[in-house]
């Protein structure tokens, strides 16, 4: 088998892998491998798509690959990584809280999303719900519970943009159009608890293919209270400690080893 297109990977790279953490920044795909494995290995690195291999325990084979940001670049990954196998995704990223009560580096797990975002709708019509599996879910919140990191489970609105589709009005000309003009009040108003860019794209996909998903995300800014861009890199660093913790004690959970 020659490597795939986008992620210059083979299935015998995977090494029997199932499971895959997905974060958006390739940086912090590094970061999440030699969490759980100092050995975890660099398998490739194509534009913004970064896999590493490590094993979790010295035991179960688990992949790390970045998705880049939005949903176009995450549906090339999730297409890819299962032609090699992997049926297990869990997205492992940053969000902005919407909600007064979240406070920054709170874990939020997505039970589901609101599709805001576009590529979801190339696989799935938009009444097509996007929701996360529910033992990936029940384990990040276990997780999240016996680490006792604060979190929040609830739903997530997923956007194709970060400023006019999370309605940010410092944008170069200032202005956003009709349909998302007052959307940030709306969903608060819905309960809607965050904003990313890549699980609306993530869940729909899995669930159409019948595979696993979920997703956690650490919030480094709170759209309630008063947003501060770009966030503090320290706050962010601790704050992607606490997730790696509560994906890796989820995987723990979902995959126990004797
Ligand atoms: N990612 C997003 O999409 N929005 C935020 O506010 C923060 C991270």
């Amino acid at each position: 088998m020659s490597k795939l297109f986008h992620l210059k990977l083979k299935k015998s790279m995977l090494k029997g892998a199932t499971v895959a953490l997905l974060p958006g920044d390739p940086q912090r795909a590094e970061k999440i491998a030699q969490y759980y494995d100092p050995n975890a290995r660099l398998l490739s690195y194509n534009r913004e798509f970064a896999s590493w291999l490590g094993h979790l325990d010295k035991t179960l084979p688990v992949l790390t690959a970045s998705t880049g940001i939005g949903g176009p670049s995450t549906a090339i990954v999730i297409e890819e990584l299962a032609q090699l196998g992997i049926n297990t995704f869990i997205r492992v990223g940053t969000s902005g809280a919407i909600q007064k009560r979240i406070c920054l580096q709170d874990i939020i797990i997505t039970t589901a999303s609101v599709r805001l975002d576009g590529t979801s709708t190339h696989y799935t019509p938009i009444a097509y719900p996007a929701v996360a599996d529910h033992d990936i879910t029940h384990s990040l919140i276990l997780a999240a519970k016996s680490l006792k990191i604060p979190y929040h489970a609830g739903i997530t609105a997923s956007s194709d943009s970060f400023f006019p589709g999370q309605e940010r009005y410092e944008t170069f000309s200032g202005y956003i159009i009709k349909k998302f003009q007052g959307s940030l009040n709306e969903w608060q108003k819905l309960n809607v608890l965050n904003y990313e860019m890549e699980s609306a794209t993530l869940l729909c996909i899995c669930n159409a293919f019948a595979l696993r998903a979920g997703c956690l995300t650490t919030a480094i800014v709170n759209r309630a209270l008063n947003e501060k861009l770009p966030p503090r890199p320290e706050m962010i660093l601790q704050a992607e400690d606490n997730m790696i913790k509560v994906a890796i004690g989820a995987l723990r959970k979902l995959f126990p080893q004797k």
